[in-house]
């Protein structure tokens, strides 16, 4: 290998390193998304990347939630169950989803609830989509547990009937990311609503909804109505680091039975609600307040996918529509590390192999962002 080819590797690897990226651009969610050295920090290593590779909202926080944490601030030396104002939070969150406090686990980041799931619910194989958010089904085959990967359908689509079939009576565990993470897709409420009463009659369900937020009607139904319904086999996952804009504050949640919620928290759970941070809890009270951060975030997502969907079609590529802030499209006969390509042209996305090809995710950043993607796009070879 040449001097100058070793050099690009190595400046490649850096980059990669300082993104936490070493072993992943070319996988989707998971453990990928967990940097491996959190002493490097993305600014320092370099200001001109644009990062569209871990679907956050690049509007930033919620005023409300920036000035919520100014005002804690002179309280973050007390432990959040000494502050009032932060315990209210549970009470809060349960009000606003229609349920009493016991239907509810916080946890840090909603990544650690699908990472301790996959422990809880071990005894039995796990049935989820391939490809998938990698968390859960990564962690479950970390641990030996038997992983029933189910393609999606033709349209990148979940395919409940293949699921269905997949489960048996060994099975502790379904996992349905809904919007799905890679693919962008949505299944309609009615479906997976018919498919989660009769799954559940079998074993739990676990039903990722990160990206419920950025859905219109009819698909931003939560399934969280079953568990009011007194279902006890359907857990639901939310987060706010999605429309709320609060990745880097680690704020994630669990909708279940309370019977269901007590068994998580008797065991790897028993020390989740502990584990928030007040400033964090500050923040999301605050923004969940502030619905107008929230449809912004939403309205100015739709125009930017719009307008970044519209650009690759007219470039000739296969969009999956997307229902989310990110798109999943067809590489066409790109040869190569695509992820790792852009990279070198300081954009950060994520590609993957499918049995029909090559795919890329590129998450919604700004129009501005946007831009400059589409433009970085044009002096790639497709063909
Ligand atoms: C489908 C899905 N679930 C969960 C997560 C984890 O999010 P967090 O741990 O930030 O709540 C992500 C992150 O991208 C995701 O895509």
């Amino acid at each position: 290998m040449s001097n100058s080819i070793n050099r690009r590797n190595w400046l490649k690897q850096s980059t990669l390193a300082a993104l936490g990226l070493t072993a992943s651009l070319n996988s989707l969610g998971g453990e990928d998304y967990l940097p491996k050295d959190l002493g490097q920090l993305l600014p320092n290593s370099n200001p001109s990347l644009i990062n569209l590779g871990s679907n956050e909202n690049p509007y930033g926080l919620s005023p409300l939630a920036k000035k919520a944490i100014s005002e804690l601030i002179g309280q973050a030396h007390r432990y959040q169950y000494n502050i009032p104002h932060v315990q209210e939070f549970r009470k809060q969150l349960a009000d606003y989803y229609g349920v009493t406090t016991d239907h509810l686990l916080l946890t840090p980041g909603s990544g650690e609830a699908l990472n301790l799931l996959a422990r809880h619910y071990s005894k039995g194989n796990l049935v989820t989509a391939t490809p998938t958010f990698g968390i859960l089904p990564n962690t479950a085959k970390k641990i030996g547990v038997q992983v029933k990967e189910i393609p999606l359908d033709g349209q990148q689509v979940h395919d409940l009937e293949a699921f269905s079939k997949a489960i048996d009576p060994d099975t502790a565990q379904v996992y349905i990311c809904n919007p799905a993470n890679p693919t962008g897709t949505v299944l309609h409420p009615d479906k997976l609503r018919a498919f989660c009463e009769e799954a559940s009659k079998k074993t739990v369900v676990t039903i990722d909804e990160a990206y419920i937020d950025f859905l219109d009607a009819p698909y931003n139904e939560s399934m969280l109505s079953l568990v009011k319904k007194g279902n006890k086999n359907i857990v639901i996952i939310r987060t706010f680091s999605k429309i709320h804009a609060m990745a880097g504050m680690r704020v994630g949640f669990i909708l279940a039975d309370p019977s269901t919620i007590k068994s998580l928290q008797e065991n790897y759970f028993g020390n989740s609600n502990f584990c928030m941070s007040a400033l964090s809890l500050t923040a999301a009270m605050a923004s969940l307040k502030d619905t107008s951060h929230s449809i912004q975030s939403k309205k100015l997502n739709a125009a930017a996918r719009q307008y970044t969907e519209d650009a690759l079609k007219r470039s000739g590529f296969t969009v999956i529509p997307s229902y989310t802030n990110f798109i999943f499209f067809h590489l066409k006969q790109y040869k190569g590390d695509f992820a790792a390509d852009m990279l070198a042209k300081n954009i950060v996305l994520r590609s993957s192999e499918l049995p029909d090809g090559k795919y890329c995710r590129v998450s919604i950043g700004t129009l501005e962002e946007m831009k400059a993607f589409l433009k970085t796009m044009e002096s790639m070879k497709f063909t």
